[in-house]
């Protein structure tokens, strides 16, 4: 069963502090998921307090792009840095990660189609690598560099590698209602639209509505979920919040 896992970057990340990471919460999902079976699954991670702010410095966007390339520079060193820090704590309790910069193998052409090369991804997985993959700054046809989420990575990602699954672990229990219940099934966007709103801190990317409309689109089996569910989620179960079928 291949798994696609997006991290999101406030649940690694102080988001209102600059490169900042929560190393205890990482520390403890690197030991949840080296005490997991399930030996088909890709990583992503968000930008958390690392991407975020290096894109709204350069006013980059999804979007929103630039041709500077020390703009690029500083947003995809910022990312490299974070993953390293990612990769480095996996290995500590004896995963075999690797990290797989998005720059390298995404782009998105003159009609604002994502492409992802999956083919090194796979080769990771198939010699027993752990693939780590993260939300970057990436070519797009359209405006010079844009930025690509660890989302819209993980759903396309899922997509070109046949995934199973995909799991959003967030720094939330889920989708919350107005009074901050979880939701447990989304079906459809009109149902949510009216609770939807931001997270804190410095986000280029949509926050929580932009997630449940990409996975809604994924037409995949899909849960948004906090750090307490990720065994649960690793043991095959969709806590949280469901999406879709
Ligand atoms: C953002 O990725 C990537 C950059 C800003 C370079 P995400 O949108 O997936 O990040 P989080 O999970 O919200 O932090």
């Amino acid at each position: 069963m291949v798994d696609v896992l997006k991290l999101g970057g406030s649940l690694l990340t102080d988001k209102t502090t600059p490169e900042t990471i929560d190393e205890a919460r990482l520390a403890e999902v690197a030991e949840v998921i080296a005490a997991t079976d399930d030996c088909d699954l890709v990583l992503i991670h968000g930008g958390g307090s690392f991407g975020h702010p290096a894109a709204e410095r350069h006013g980059m966007s999804p979007t929103a792009g630039t041709t500077n390339v020390s703009a690029v520079k500083d947003v995809t060193r910022a990312m490299r840095r974070f993953n390293d820090r990612v990769v480095d704590a996996l290995q500590s309790v004896g995963i075999p990660a690797v990290g797989t910069q998005p720059f390298s193998c995404c782009r998105r052409t003159a009609s604002g189609q994502l492409e992802v090369c999956a083919e090194p991804v796979k080769g990771q997985s198939e010699i027993g690598f752990l693939p780590v993959l993260h939300g970057d700054a990436i070519i797009d046809a359209r405006a010079g560099a844009t930025i690509l989420s660890g989302d819209e990575l993980a759903v396309e990602l899922a997509r070109s590698l046949g995934a199973d699954r995909i799991g959003f672990c967030t720094g939330v229990p889920g989708v919350l209602d107005a009074t901050n219940e979880v939701i447990p099934r989304i079906d459809s966007m009109e149902a949510v639209e009216t609770v939807l709103t931001g997270t804190e801190g410095t986000d280029v990317t949509g926050g929580m509505a932009g997630k449940v409309e990409l996975l809604l689109e994924s037409s995949m089996p899909c849960a948004i979920f906090g750090p307490a569910e990720l065994p649960a989620y690793l043991g095959g179960e969709f806590p949280g919040t469901r999406i879709g079928d």
